[in-house]
């Protein structure tokens, strides 16, 4: 594996309140990462100082171990900021040109449109006159013109039909597949579940959690069985086990939670409780989020 971001230490103070804190970690060759946290988090200061379009307090970034502003850095990446701002005065498939004449081996121009299903009449407008959506795909066709090796993109979903949306996943898949690394940031827990194997929790300036999707997930989330009990089955049996870390009764029903429902059902068969109707439940990792960037989240 080959590390190709690396961030160390960051800090951004704006009128001496931090809005990042402290903030490390490395990316390497191929990974797909999400980055998620409330707003305010940090996460767009962050990512412009890794990009070098803002200057740390503290700390550095390196991007293929070389200083990200520089040509060889530039190159080799492609960036979609949150705030979309599109140069005037010229048609969308002008400014596409324009882009791809500034990296050595850009895309075709089919390519470009196909992979982020441009329109036509997209193309043809001036950019002033496109819709947000239109703009969002057009930002996106200029961040894949270099072909770039690494993509950063800033909730690059904000604003996207269901159908740009779709367009827009698919070919970050195919992204990922050619082996490319690929960092964005979003809201939509969804996305960072379905497209990211790894996930980076921001919350008020600090990294809370940062680890594999599925571990997160799993850590995040509370996972129970439940069951009526039989009169002879005591709490205190449950709670004995070490995969189980709580044990509760609700509305004539004991709660098992734990992080490994097979083995509390396999030690109910094992044992042959009297138990009935049992269910597996898995809570949800939205709820999950939201606990852990509301209250004093310990990292995971
Ligand atoms: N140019 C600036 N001047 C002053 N404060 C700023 C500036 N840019 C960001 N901030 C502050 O820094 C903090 C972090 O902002 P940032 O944009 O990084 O958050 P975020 O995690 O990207 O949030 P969101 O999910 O809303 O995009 C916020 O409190 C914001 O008000
Ligand atoms: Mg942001």
């Amino acid at each position: 594996m080959s590390t190709i971001v690396e961030v160390d230490g960051l800090v951004k103070e704006f009128n001496e309140k931090r809005a990042v804190n402290g903030v490390s970690f490395s990316i390497q060759k191929g990974e797909v990462v999400a980055i998620l946290g409330p707003n305010g988090a940090g996460k767009t200061t962050t990512l412009l100082m890794l990009l070098g379009l803002l200057r740390p307090t503290e700390g550095k970034a390196a991007i293929f171990h070389k200083d990200p502003k520089s040509k060889a850095v530039r190159e080799r990446i492609g960036v979609m900021l949150q705030e979309v701002s599109l140069m005037d005065g010229l048609k969308a498939k002008e400014l596409i040109k324009l882009f791809r004449g500034y990296y050595p081996n850009p895309l075709p121009m089919n390519h470009l449109i196909q992979l982020t299903g441009l329109e036509k009449g997209d193309l043809e407008k001036r950019t002033e006159k496109l819709s947000g959506g239109q703009k969002r795909r057009v930002a996106f066709a200029l961040a894949l013109a270099g072909n770039p090796d690494l993509l950063f993109f800033d909730e690059p979903t904000v604003g996207m039909d269901t159908s740009s949306r779709r367009i827009f996943w698919e070919t970050v898949k195919e992204l990922a597949r050619e082996g490319k690394t690929i960092i964005f940031t979003t809201h939509y827990l969804q996305e960072a579940d379905d497209y990211a194997e790894r996930m980076i929790l921001f919350k008020e300036g600090h990294i809370i959690a940062d680890g594999k999707t599925a571990e997160i997930k799993r850590k995040m989330t509370k996972q129970s069985v439940s069951f009526v009990a039989g009169e002879d089955i005591s709490k205190e049996r449950f709670l004995k086990l070490s995969f189980v870390t709580e044990v509760t009764e609700k509305e004539g029903r004991m709660h098992i939670v734990t992080d490994d429902t097979d083995s509390v059902l396999s030690m109910i068969y094992k044992e042959n409780l009297h138990v009935k109707d049992i269910r597996v439940e898995k809570g949800r990792l939205e709820e999950a989020f939201e606990q852990l960037t509301k209250s004093q989240g310990e990292a995971v």
